[in-house]
């Protein structure tokens, strides 16, 4: 079974297919007031990425975009490009009365590499001013940030250079690091080295839809483990140089990472689907969990590659788990596909627009299972894809109320971050999928940011915390 295989079980296309009804949510206990039961300085926030909200941004995707790959296919739906995206560089200001109005207390958003070392050995220092600046901003109104250090993107240096398929990465990210954190750490406890590194392993050096658009198996996994290894020296990094406790509560620097984790679930009650659901469990969720633990890749997948490497740093490398939860798949063997198995979104189950399962019994059973990592947890991303706007208040209470009822049962989730503040570049997918609070009107001058009615469900939480929602100024629209 090769590693290419696992992860087209893991992020192959979605197939319908007949499935039994998930169990009914009826006969649960009713939780106390989420105030009693969530920690005190729980962060209650939302969450973007640097690429798809700033605008005007120049690095590997931005050439994905405009077909400058070798292939010259543009590679996003619609032909959509990033380009001036919410125009969030110009308006951060009124992003932070967005986060508010909403009544949120936390802020999960990236830098980008690109901006602030543009040139190999150069360095932006009015890019890296601003983001100062926004740090404060946000810190002045009582919003914590939580700062990712690489989302995706990489500098076009870095791409031409082979990007993470390049050992040398691993040293560019962690100099990178170095001067972020020496730049920001006065203002930033909480950070975030990397995003989701299985789904950049799958989707750009094993699937091909994503730059630099490679479909090698056997490189995607050293991608993977390059990544971890990269992981390790921005830890590092972060704790050698960010040593201010910014918000004084005794913890000068927590590290972590944004991993993507889903449910996978045999399709039927066969062996063979109990052992492909269970494979690909392994090598795309718990992986990146062990590393932490055993400060070793540990990576067996025959023919693709056989590693037990001890890795510099990396044990006790996470003092928090991010996790970005979306949705379950049903995984079953299929030995005339390529892949070896489908997934598949059960026969009438609900789906978000981008045809996901909505499964918040998923998040509860995520927070139990990773909760016994010993770490504390934070939902680092968790939001749906609602062109109308009309499903997400219910996405996000049932959501919140899954998390509420695992920290009741002792797991120790300290933050929720809903993906996103607003719509933003979802990828590939162009600007199609609208996962906002805020719904982004892209055709209006100043990209007019519109709460949708999960806005309203939102604040509920957070009152529900203590927090208090602010009604937005107009020239702050
Ligand atoms: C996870 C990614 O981190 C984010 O960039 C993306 O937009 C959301 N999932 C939704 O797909």
């Amino acid at each position: 079974m090769s590693l290419l295989h696992a992860a087209k079980i893991a992020l192959g296309s979605l197939v319908k297919a007949p499935h039994p009804p998930a169990p009914p949510r009826s006969g649960l206990a009713p939780l106390p007031p989420t105030r009693q039961v969530l920690p005190s300085g729980f962060l209650l926030g939302a969450a973007t990425a640097s690429h798809q909200v700033e605008g005007g941004n120049d690095n590997d995707w931005s050439e994905w975009e405009k077909g400058s790959y070798p292939d010259g296919k543009p590679h996003i739906k619609h032909r959509d490009v990033s380009g001036a995206a919410c125009d969030s560089w110009n308006r951060f200001s009124s992003d932070v009365a967005l986060l508010r109005e909403l009544g949120a207390n936390a802020y999960r958003l990236s830098v980008e590499w690109s901006r602030l070392e543009p040139e190999e050995g150069s360095w932006n220092e009015a890019a890296a001013d601003r983001y100062l600046e926004w740090m404060r901003m946000l810190r002045a109104q009582g919003i914590q940030p939580m700062v990712t250090l690489s989302h995706f993107t990489l500098p076009r240096w870095v791409a031409a250079q082979g990007g993470w398929a390049n050992e040398k990465t691993v040293e560019w990210i962690a100099a990178y690091t170095r001067r972020v954190a020496r730049k920001l750490g006065s203002e930033v406890d909480l950070w975030c080295t990397l995003n989701e590194p299985n789904v950049l392993m799958a989707f750009g050096y094993m699937k091909g839809e994503w730059p630099p658009g490679l479909k090698d198996g056997k490189l995607g996994l050293q991608v993977l483990a390059r990544q971890i290894r990269a992981h390790a020296r921005m830890a590092r990094e972060l704790r050698e140089h960010d040593t201010v406790d910014a918000d004084g509560d005794g913890h000068a620097t927590r590290v972590g990472i944004a991993h993507h984790v889903r449910i996978f679930q045999p399709a039927t009650r066969s062996p063979m689907d109990r052992v492909m659901a269970g494979f690909t469990d392994r090598l795309f969720n718990q992986l990146l969990v062990d590393v932490n633990r055993t400060g070793r890749i540990q990576m067996s997948v025959p023919g693709m590659a056989d590693m037990d490497e001890a890795v510099p740093d990396l044990k006790g490398s996470y003092d928090y788990l991010g996790l970005n939860y979306y949705s379950r798949d049903m995984v079953r063997a299929d030995f005339s596909s390529p892949t070896l198995s489908r997934q598949y979104v059960a026969e009438g189950r609900p789906v978000n627009d981008l045809g996901w399962d909505i499964y918040p019994e998923g998040l509860y059973q995520a927070l139990k299972r990773y909760g016994r990592a010993g770490l504390p947890i934070y939902i680092t991303e968790n939001g749906m894809a609602d062109g109308k706007g009309e499903r997400r208040p219910g996405f996000l209470r049932e959501h919140f109320e899954a998390l509420v009822r695992a920290a009741h049962e002792g797991v120790d989730v300290r933050g929720y971050f809903h993906w996103s503040l607003m719509d933003n570049f979802e990828w590939a997918e162009g600007y199609e999928p609208r996962f906002g609070l805020f719904r982004v009107d892209y055709g209006s001058p100043d990209r007019r940011r519109v709460p949708t009615p999960a806005v309203a469900t939102f604040q509920e939480l957070a009152r529900g915390l203590g927090l208090s929602p602010q009604a937005r100024t107009d020239d702050a629209a």
